[in-house]
């Protein structure tokens, strides 16, 4: 298993572009399967994420043709299974978002259930309820959600919380149903949205996305499309956590600052100068940061997805934050590896106060999740001597290419081959 070793106490100065979004692309992708005409997408990261899909979606019988600078091509004219396998999903939960479209385009489907995962125990009970009310007949058998309709009938669902993908397989199942769905208390994310332009350029009637009441018009048939995927606001908002922990002067290019609201008044909150243009952002950090409170949301609140990230920023900062996790039960697992460099935090239940310390010091510290491998780089890059990040494929799952990134900006940062896992 490879691993990352940081020498900390570099200052970060430089210019790095910005990937897109790992979380706009999953479910984009799984859109192929709504149409037999082809699907030209830009701008999608090299993850092993994405990596796992395109195996699943080629596993299907689409054919994919994978292009340079995240050019992807996609054409779902000849599908020749309509089953998810348990050895692809439980790789990545994201693959329960190939249910609606499978289902609504083919009137059948078979996906391994997702089980558990290191952050939560996220249940798919939301997608399945949306389905059946769409009037699907789903019954769980062998571990797999097998679903059956001859055609869905638009209705309303409310789904009992906001999901992400629970929102985006429903919305892909509507796109071709009879009538209209309306979606209530859906998300709101920016990836939601840019799933519903595309379903829109493909000739779905979607409208009200980036609300939480989302209305779609089903059509017949789809057709084929060409969308550039948005750009991941969790990628700009770890560098800018990183520049915040370790000081220095970045820009980040190709980035999206409109959908990353509640990250930049956070990050900013601890000292980071942010200057914005359309599609970049300038951070500055000349002083040791300020504590910063804050409670993870749906959008448009702080993302669960930056709360490790902005933990580790904390961890260095002058004052005592107060962190509220509200989305996921079990997502402070980088804590006790965060203390390992030194960093003083409490947890009592959902909630972590972190009193800030002057500096960490390096360790050794194993990454359990995405996110959390993620915050341990950040305080590799503040502590003083050398951190080494184990088990970082967790970190390849959802970061492209992090530590040239890094190296880029002038970070000591170095990948070291081991076995495979
Ligand atoms: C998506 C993101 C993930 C992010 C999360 C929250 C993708 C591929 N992943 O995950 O990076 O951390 O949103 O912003 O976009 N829940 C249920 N039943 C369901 C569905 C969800 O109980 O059927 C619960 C979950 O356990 C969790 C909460 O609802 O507590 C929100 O989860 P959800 O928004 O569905 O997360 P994902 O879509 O899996």
């Amino acid at each position: 298993m490879d691993k990352l070793r940081i020498t900390g106490g570099q200052r970060l100065h430089g210019e790095v572009t910005i990937s897109g979004a790992k979380n706009a692309a999953l479910p984009i992708l799984c859109a192929s399967l709504l149409s037999g005409d082809t699907l030209e997408l830009d701008n999608v990261p090299e993850l092993n994420d994405i990596q796992t899909t395109l195996r699943l979606l080629r596993q299907l019988g689409v054919s994919v043709t994978n292009g340079k600078q995240g050019h992807v091509s996609l054409n779902a004219n000849n599908v020749t299974s309509l089953e998810a396998p348990y050895d692809l999903v439980k790789t990545m939960r994201a693959s329960i978002l190939v249910l609606g479209p499978l289902l609504t385009r083919f009137g059948e489907a078979r996906v391994s259930l997702p089980g558990g995962c290191a952050i939560g125990q996220r249940p798919v009970d939301q997608h399945i309820k949306g389905l059946e009310a769409l009037g699907a007949d789903i019954r769980i058998e062998h571990g797999y959600v097998i679903a059956k309709a001859t055609r869905l009938r638009g209705t309303t669902v409310r789904p009992d919380m906001v999901t992400v993908t629970g929102t985006e397989n429903l919305m892909m199942a509507a796109v071709l149903a009879e009538g209209r769905t309306i979606i209530e208390n859906a998300a709101c994310e920016p990836e939601v949205v840019d799933l519903a332009n595309l379903l829109n350029k493909m000739g779905a009637q979607v409208q009200g996305q980036g609300s939480s009441r989302i209305v779609i018009d089903g059509v017949d048939s789809l057709s084929g499309a060409s969308h550039r995927v948005i750009a991941d606001r969790i990628e700009a908002g770890t560098f800018l956590c990183a520049v915040g922990a370790a000081g220095g002067d970045i820009t980040l290019r190709h980035t999206a600052p409109d959908t990353m609201g509640a990250i930049l008044e956070k990050i900013e909150q601890t000292g980071v100068q942010i200057e914005c243009g359309p599609d970049w952002i300038q951070a500055r950090m000349d002083q040791r940061p300020v504590a910063c409170s804050f409670r993870t949301q749906e959008y448009p609140g702080f993302p669960t997805d930056m709360q490790a990230q902005l933990m580790a920023l904390n961890t260095v900062a002058e004052g005592t934050a107060v962190i509220v996790e509200n989305i996921f039960e079990n997502r402070f697992m980088h804590v006790l590896e965060l203390g390992r460099m030194g960093a003083d935090i409490d947890i009592d239940g959902a909630t972590a106060v972190v009193q800030g310390v002057t500096h960490l010091s390096g360790a050794t510290v194993m990454a359990t999740d995405l996110r959390a491998s993620a915050s341990l780089v950040i305080a590799g890059l503040a502590a003083q001597g050398t951190t080494t990040v184990e088990r970082i494929y967790h970190l390849d799952r959802g970061y492209e290419h992090m530590e040239n990134k890094l190296s880029q900006l002038g970070a000591q940062i170095e990948r070291v081959a081991g076995s495979t896992p």
